[in-house]
């Protein structure tokens, strides 16, 4: 099943390019280096010879949304840039603020990581980022993936509760499309580098929805580990994720991103990992193999 919206422009055959796999000789800026999707943007591009320029808060380039005079020499001779916005209720501001300050210095493509229609009233898309990079006159493309199968073993709250041997959460028997940070990365270094990705947005999926039951299952089987999946009712999640002492900020996003997945608000799959790189997403099975390989969840 597919709900993308972008159906209408898709292609059989990935959009390839003259140029691809041929170095820009402009740098090309990847923000929200240090994180799941930019830290894997950023190794894909060095790989592939391009200069890079790697901004965040704590990367080389020093890059902070809440201070403007660090943008203008992140982007000073950029070529290209990625974006990864704050996650904050100003976010959209600042993205066209700073995509309307990339096109006055001559960027000349834009990738956004946007997100299934997260944190806005019902309805409506996370669409104030999308629409700031669509209006900003500079040749954009929109990455809108599911939930990162990633976050099982690179954020520390999913991360440790794995290690300890205990899922908690209240999303019922709800299945989402987990897709995995390297498929989302393939689909923006193709985007910052190719010809062909201007003017498209792409929903990213993985190939199979997945209950947590089935997730946390995976992950047990691959590890040889006994872990479990502890479903609270929704109305108990909260008090829980108290007592495991979240901060009462992300216990109420939990909370909400829970919901969502229990109602199955955004079990879609998605063509977009093939319309952009011709190929299928890779299967959370793959992403469990290859993570248990690592040995990061055992303690
Ligand atoms: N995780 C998911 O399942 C998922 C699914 C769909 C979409 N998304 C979207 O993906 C994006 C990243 O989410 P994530 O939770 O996966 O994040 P993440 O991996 O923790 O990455 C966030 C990045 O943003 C940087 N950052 C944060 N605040 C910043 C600021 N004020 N100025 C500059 N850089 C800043 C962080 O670097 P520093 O700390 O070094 O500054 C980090 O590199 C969000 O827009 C989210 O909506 C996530």
């Amino acid at each position: 099943m597919t709900n993308d919206v972008t159906t209408k422009n898709a292609r059989t055959t990935p959009a390839h390019t003259t140029n691809a796999h041929t170095a820009d000789p402009k740098p090309i800026l990847v923000l929200g280096s240090t994180g799941k999707t930019g830290r894997r943007v950023l190794a894909r591009l060095r790989h592939a010879g391009h200069e890079v320029r790697a901004g965040s808060r704590r990367g080389p380039t020093r890059f902070d949304w809440t201070d403007e005079s660090t943008w203008e020499p992140a982007l000073k001779g950029v070529g290209a840039a990625y974006l990864v916005d704050s996650q904050t209720e100003d976010a959209a501001d600042s993205v066209r603020a700073f995509a309307q300050l990339a096109s006055a210095r001559g960027v000349e493509r834009l990738v956004l990581l946007s997100a299934n229609d997260w944190v806005v009233p019902e309805g409506e898309e996370k669409l104030p980022s999308e629409r700031a990079v669509r209006e900003s006159g500079v040749a954009w493309t929109i990455v809108k993936p599911a939930w990162f199968a990633q976050n099982f073993s690179e954020d520390p709250y999913y991360l440790g509760q794995l290690r300890d041997g205990e899922f908690v959460s209240s999303t019922g028997t709800g299945r989402e499309a987990f897709v995995d940070a390297d498929d989302i990365a393939d689909v923006a270094v193709a985007a910052l580098t190719e010809d062909g990705h201007a003017g498209e947005t792409y929903r990213l999926a993985g190939p199979r929805l997945l209950s947590l039951d089935e997730v946390v299952e995976e992950i047990a089987r691959a590890t040889d580990r006994d872990i479990v999946h502890r479903a609270v009712p929704p109305e108990d999640f909260v008090a829980v994720g108290a007592r495991q002492g979240l901060p009462e900020g992300y216990v109420n996003l939990l909370d909400d991103l829970y919901s969502w997945i229990r109602e199955e608000r955004f079990a879609q799959l998605a063509d977009g990992v093939r319309r952009a790189l011709g190929r299928e997403p890779r299967d959370f099975a793959d992403y469990v193999r290859t993570t248990a390989a690592t040995g990061v969840w055992h303690a």
